[in-house]
């Protein structure tokens, strides 16, 4: 199932095929996994509304899946609205070029409602983000409706479980790296 170092080399190809060399930012292989507040509960909060596999689950299947394309795949999650901002400040801004990341997934949970903090932070970094929610937050409470992030990301993707950040990881291999998944 790894990406053979040829795929990688025709996705550059056309890549620089149809942009200048000269400012196409180089790219370093590594994706950002960012879960919010209250995820570390994964498997025991309210199992009905966001399953039964705990975070550390999802987390090795997707470090899995991506590593066997020849991605890195780096998982970080806090309860900390600051902590987060610090730490996705160390992937994009504050990182060299070259161990900044790609592009992002992201969960941002509760603060998904409430941070100007943590969208500011993710526009800084300049780098594409998927917003993924467990539960389909359009079903629920009214103040779930509302999010920080959905009008600058990428894509949503809400109500699939597990499966949802799957479909984020998915969605970077085949369109930031050109992968084959069907190889
Ligand atoms: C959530 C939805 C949010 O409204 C909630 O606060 C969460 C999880 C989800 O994955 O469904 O903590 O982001």
């Amino acid at each position: 199932m790894s990406i053979s170092s040829q795929s990688v080399m025709a996705s550059k190809t056309i890549v620089s095929d149809i942009t200048d060399s000269d400012t196409y930012p180089l790219l370093t292989y590594k994706l950002l996994l960012v879960n919010g507040v209250n995820l570390n509960l994964l498997g025991k909060r309210e199992p009905e509304i966001y399953g039964h596999s705990t975070l550390a689950d999802i987390e090795e299947r997707l470090v899995a899946r991506a590593a066997s394309y020849g991605i890195e795949l780096i998982c970080i999650q806090s309860n900390h609205e600051g902590q987060l901002v610090d730490d996705i400040q160390q992937y994009g801004l504050l990182a060299e070029t070259e161990a900044q990341v790609d592009a992002i997934i992201i969960n941002p949970a509760a603060f998904t409602h409430t941070s100007v903090a943590l969208r500011d932070a993710l526009l800084a970094t300049q780098k594409p983000f998927i917003e993924v929610h467990l539960s389909n937050v359009h079903t629920r409470e009214a103040f779930r409706q509302h999010s920080y992030f959905s009008d600058v990301a990428v894509g949503v993707i809400c109500g699939l479980g597990h499966l949802g950040y799957q479909m984020a990881l998915d969605y970077w291999l085949v369109n930031t790296y050109g992968i084959n998944l069907e190889g």
